[in-house]
């Protein structure tokens, strides 16, 4: 008796503008299509384009041929990934153990009261983002607040709103030509 052949399952790229215009394509090939590089791929995705498109996670995954609920499930179990854009200017709280034990939770509770937004959420001018960590290597000082990417240590729940107007001056300071492109 022969052996039943397993349909050949035909795999459909579409080139969509979206795709062609964004680095994903270059970043899968760079990584040669190699489904054990899917974490180390989506990282390179996200730290081209700030986030994970939906529309990125669908061709990873129909380029190495697997579900998207796999891509996704990574996307999501990983706090580091995004899946929406961040704000122009992101507030990133460490919420790690060493942090937590000095007052992380209230230092988050007051950037979410200022900003009139939840952690993982943007402001409706897509001017600020807020987001937690883990850890990010710095406890002794903790705890630790990155804004914009700048550390600051020992941060107090009092000492949020200064942050927040030295981010805004800073902001401010920047050239228009610098913000329009940031914000292109
Ligand atoms: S727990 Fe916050 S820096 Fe380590």
């Amino acid at each position: 008796m022969r052996a039943a052949t397993a349909p050949v399952r035909e795999i459909a790229l579409v080139d969509t503008p979206e795709i062609l215009s964004s680095p994903v394509g270059r970043i899968i090939e760079e990584h040669h299509n190699d489904r054990n590089d899917l974490i180390a791929m989506l990282l390179d995705i996200q730290d081209a384009m700030g986030f994970l498109p939906r529309f990125a996670m669908e061709h990873v995954a129909t380029s190495l041929e697997i579900p998207i609920t796999e891509v996704y499930g990574i996307a999501t179990f990983f706090k580091y990934f995004r899946l929406k854009p961040p704000g122009e200017h992101q507030c990133t709280v460490c919420t790690g153990t060493a942090c937590h034990v000095r007052g992380a939770a209230r230092v988050l509770r007051e950037f979410e009261r200022h900003l009139g937004i939840r952690s993982g959420e943007v402001t409706d001018d897509r001017e600020y983002g807020l987001e937690t960590v883990n850890c990010v290597g710095a406890c002794a000082l903790g705890p630790i607040v990155l804004l914009d990417g700048d550390y600051q240590g020992q941060v107090t729940a009092s000492k949020v709103p200064t942050l927040l107007r030295r981010l805004k001056r800073s902001a401010e300071k920047k050239p228009v030509a610098a913000r329009s492109e940031a914000a292109a």
